[in-house]
């Protein structure tokens, strides 16, 4: 099964994915944890990435297709991949339309999660995250059991710095503008599925089964 998930920011793509993955044994390519990743490992392309990720602006192209082509040249596609956060313009699209044409591959499926914005702010002021293990939590809607410490290796959860409720806004304008666009253009392509993202993580993941006929 070879997917992209998209999505405003908060949608659940995150936590959708991780259910995803496991459903059809797939790799996870996740731009957003990638940069992370590069930011913690101060890299030369995570200190370049990181002002633009704090402000919530997108991360320039060109070190973005980069980093998925190395990604993709590292791990085993064979059986399909799930994309979360990434093609975010037209241009990501049409270059992923072509590193996928190169090898006679197509996408079977483009996952749009939408929800109405305001429970898109909740859930990123709401959102938590374990460093260690990548564990992500909600204070609203998925707490730790105990307040501010992971469940799995008891580290401090951190809030993510472009959860701030002004980027978060900015990120949501980014989204509007830049990656909206990618609703259409995978509707042209007759491979978009366009999915309530608004109930229980559960809810909607039986609605991304269903339909992907699963
Ligand atoms: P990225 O990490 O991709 O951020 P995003 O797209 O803004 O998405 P999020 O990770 O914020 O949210 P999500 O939809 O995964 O939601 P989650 O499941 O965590 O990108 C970060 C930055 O990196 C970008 O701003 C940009 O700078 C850069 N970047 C990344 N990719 C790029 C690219 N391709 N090009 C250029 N720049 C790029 O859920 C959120 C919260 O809600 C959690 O607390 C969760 O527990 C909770 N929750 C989830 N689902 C539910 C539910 N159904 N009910 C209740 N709570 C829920």
């Amino acid at each position: 099964m070879r997917l992209v998930l998209l999505g405003p920011p908060n949608a659940g793509k995150g936590t959708q994915a991780d259910k995803i993955v496991k459903q059809f044994d797939i790799p996870h390519i996740s731009t957003g944890d990638l940069l992370r990743k590069h930011v913690a490992e101060g890299t030369l392309l995570g200190q370049r990435a990181q002002g633009y990720m704090d402000r919530g602006d997108l991360v320039p192209d060109d070190l973005i297709i980069d980093m998925v082509q190395d990604t993709l040249e590292n791990i085993d596609i064979e059986k399909g991949f799930l994309f979360d956060g990434y093609p975010r313009n037209p241009f990501q699209a049409e270059a992923l339309d072509d590193f996928l044409l190169e090898r006679d591959l197509g996408l079977d499926r483009v996952l749009y999660l939408h929800t109405d914005q305001e429970l898109l702010i909740r859930r990123a002021v709401g959102r938590r995250t374990c460093p260690v293990c990548r564990t992500v939590y909600n204070i609203f809607s998925f707490p730790p059991k105990e307040e501010g410490i992971c469940d799995k290796d008891g580290a401090v959860l951190i809030q993510r710095p472009d959860d701030r409720e002004e980027t978060v806004r900015n990120r949501l304008k980014v989204f509007e503008e830049q990656t909206a666009p990618l609703v259409e253009f995978y509707e042209v392509a007759g491979l978009l599925l366009r999915l309530d993202g608004s109930g229980s993580p559960d809810e909607v993941f039986d609605i991304i089964l269903k339909e992907l006929g699963e």
